[in-house]
């Protein structure tokens, strides 16, 4: 398989080039990505020198490049990662949003569609449904509420590529994640922005009650996820991907202050995000039953592991919070 990987410098994108060049899965894999804030080249180190690997700086917005790419490599699928994805950011600032995950959505599309490149997964959330009340758990055909800009942006983005499926016969596929953590995740979101604090000692900023949940699922099992879906899973559908570990937003703060030994005083309340969706949760079994896929990692292992990784790499954190962070830190929690 050929693969062009769009935000292959961030987070889940580079666990997923990393993986799919250990894996073999891929004899070719070409990674757009803007390098943002949130891209890091520092993230691709372990695949540096990998003939198959090419890394390319540029912008999903810009057609002319995406079609070069296309024409260049002609890959037999395009997975699509690079998105504005946080979103106390896109509160601060819709904009960037839209334009990169509409407009750059719109942007991979008609490339893809003039080069007639074979397959299309697109890379969503499952924020699109927003807040889910007891008992109820989304599946892929439970109604979008998206309540942030980033979310809605996100939806936008669902709905333009399931409608190339229909209109113009591309082979598209939707995966929706729930809350990804592990290695290599920017500091802002809230796994690794605790864990951060917690190693200096500094506050951890809580969002009004702590009582929001969230399904956990590690980078490595939505990676596979992806992989699955693409290889397995059929075009026009949509598959969610949980973690099926929902927790508090408290326990597992908790859980990150005992695991690296401070205490639960370090834990501060701040004022509540604006929107803010009081639950996520889905389905699974429609791509479980698809693709055989299943989330492998304990929470507990993962986090563990996690935690470890953030200890023995100081330095890629304060690289990473170098500059525009501290800009956006200031933004984010002092008025809070
Ligand atoms: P991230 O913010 O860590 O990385 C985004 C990457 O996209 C960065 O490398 C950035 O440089 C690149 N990028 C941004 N704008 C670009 C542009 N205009 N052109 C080219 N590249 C651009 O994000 P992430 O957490 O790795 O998320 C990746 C994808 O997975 C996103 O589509 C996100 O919506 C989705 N997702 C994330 C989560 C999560 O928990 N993080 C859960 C479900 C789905
Ligand atoms: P986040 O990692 O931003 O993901 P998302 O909002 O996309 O689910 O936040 C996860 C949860 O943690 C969410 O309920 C907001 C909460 N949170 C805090 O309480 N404090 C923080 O400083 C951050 C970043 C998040």
């Amino acid at each position: 398989m050929r693969l062009l990987v769009t935000g292959g410098a961030g987070f889940i994108g580079s666990a997923f080039v990393r993986l799919a060049l250990k894996e073999n899965w891929v004899a070719r894999l070409v990674n757009l990505d803007k390098l943002t804030y949130a891209g890091n080249l520092e993230n691709l180190t372990s695949v540096e020198g990998d003939a198959r690997h090419r890394f390319v700086q540029g912008d999903i917005c810009d057609t002319t490049l995406a079609a070069r790419l296309l024409e260049e490599e002609t890959p037999d699928a395009i997975v699509h990662f690079a998105a504005e994805s946080h979103v106390d950011r896109s509160i601060l600032g819709p904009g960037a949003f839209v334009e990169t995950n509409v407009r750059g959505t719109f942007s991979m599309l008609e490339a893809a569609r003039a080069a007639k490149t074979p397959r299309f997964l697109h890379v969503s959330t499952d924020e699109v449904y927003g807040s889910i009340d007891e008992p109820h758990d989304a599946d892929e055909n439970y109604p979008l509420r998206a309540s942030s800009p980033y979310s809605a942006s996100k939806a936008g983005s669902d709905l333009l590529a399931l409608s190339y499926c229909t209109t113009f016969k591309m082979a598209v596929t939707v995966t929706r994640a729930s809350n990804n953590y592990g290695p290599f995740q920017f500091p802002e979101k809230l796994i690794p922005l605790m864990i951060s604090n917690a190693l200096e000692d500094k506050p951890l900023p809580i969002y009004g009650d702590g009582m929001q949940v969230r399904d956990w699922l590690y980078v490595d099992d939505h990676c596979r996820a992806i992989w699955a879906a693409l290889t397995k899973g059929a075009p026009g559908e949509i598959y969610n991907v949980g973690g099926s570990r929902a927790l508090p937003n408290r326990t597992v703060v908790e859980m990150i202050l005992d695991a690296c030994g401070k205490p639960h005083s370090l834990m501060t309340t701040v004022k509540d995000r604006p929107g803010h969706d009081r639950r996520y949760a889905i389905t699974t079994e429609k791509l479980e039953q698809a693709t055989g896929w299943q989330a492998l990692m304990p929470f507990e292992e993962g986090l563990r592991e996690t935690i470890a990784w953030y200890k023995a790499n100081p330095g890629w954190i304060s690289r990473v919070r170098s500059g525009e962070y501290q800009n956006y830190y200031e933004r984010n929690y002092s008025a809070r």
